[in-house]
């Protein structure tokens, strides 16, 4: 199959660092880090810190700046929000969506998900979608179909075309800043069964051409395994992100 997928290891910041460690941090990436072919390094800084996180990542077309949500307007009278467009006016080119954490504390819906979906490539910006169950669902064993009515409330109305340039991040709800990481066996078997699902809905051509990403407690330790999976491009990283060092060490675990 496709084995032209991009390799992806992308860092959520969260809503952690300041204006400077914010900048020490992505300066540290750039300076310990070197251009690898079909790796793509993201870093998604809070808002306040991406421009400067673009302009300190400038000379590197491998490095890319995400950010960690935005609103689905393109513009108006929203006090306090931020648009796709603002956030490509500044050089970001990725926009994490629907991160289990704007799930469950800002109530974001699939129908909400899917609209800033929809204005993230409106602006010509790449969504990295999230989805995962928690743990209630993982011990119901019915963790296939709650994710794959994530991916179908909130993606299936694009066309096949536009849904292969997607990012899609599996992120266990309950692997998520637990430290406990899904095995390499449980990422892989859900990692293939969303690609079989939309091979179904899709083609095996769409499926193939999207890079999916695991999320949860991914560290310097466990990257190298993960990775290794069939249907595991990468990942997406948060507290281990943190520090260059172990971003680093899980970017060269490919
Ligand atoms: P974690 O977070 O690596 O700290 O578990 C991952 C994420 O929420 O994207």
């Amino acid at each position: 199959m496709s084995l032209k997928r991009l390799k992806i290891v992308a860092g959520n910041w969260k809503m952690n660092t300041d204006a400077a460690t914010a900048s020490d941090l992505a300066k540290a990436i750039v300076a310990e880090t070197h251009p690898q072919t079909g790796v793509k390094i993201i870093i998604s800084p809070p808002f306040p810190f991406i421009a400067a996180a673009c302009e300190n990542t400038k000379e590197r077309t491998d490095i890319a700046v995400a950010a960690q949500n935005c609103h689905e307007k393109e513009a108006g009278a929203y006090t306090g929000e931020v648009s796709a467009a603002m956030l490509k006016s500044v050089g970001v080119e990725y926009v994490i969506i629907g991160h289990s954490e704007r799930r469950q504390y800002f109530g974001e819906s699939h129908t909400l998900l899917a609209a800033k979906v929809n204005a993230v490539l409106a602006a010509g910006l790449t969504p990295i979608f999230c989805c995962g169950e928690p743990l209630e669902i993982r011990e119901a064993d019915t963790q296939n179909t709650f994710v794959q009515t994530q991916i179908t409330e909130s993606l299936f109305h694009l066309s096949g075309e536009v849904l292969q340039s997607l990012v899609i991040a599996y992120e266990p709800v309950w692997a998520i800043g637990t430290g406990k990481t899904a095995s390499p066996e449980q990422a892989q078997t859900m990692h293939a069964s969303i690609r079989q699902f939309i091979a179904k809905n899709y083609s095996e051509e769409v499926s193939a051409a999207i890079p999916l990403l695991y999320g949860g407690s991914c560290n310097a330790q466990n990257a190298q395994i993960l990775f290794s999976q069939t249907d595991i491009d990468g990942g997406l990283i948060g507290g281990a992100s943190l520090k260059s060092a172990d971003f680093k060490a899980i970017i060269n675990s490919f």
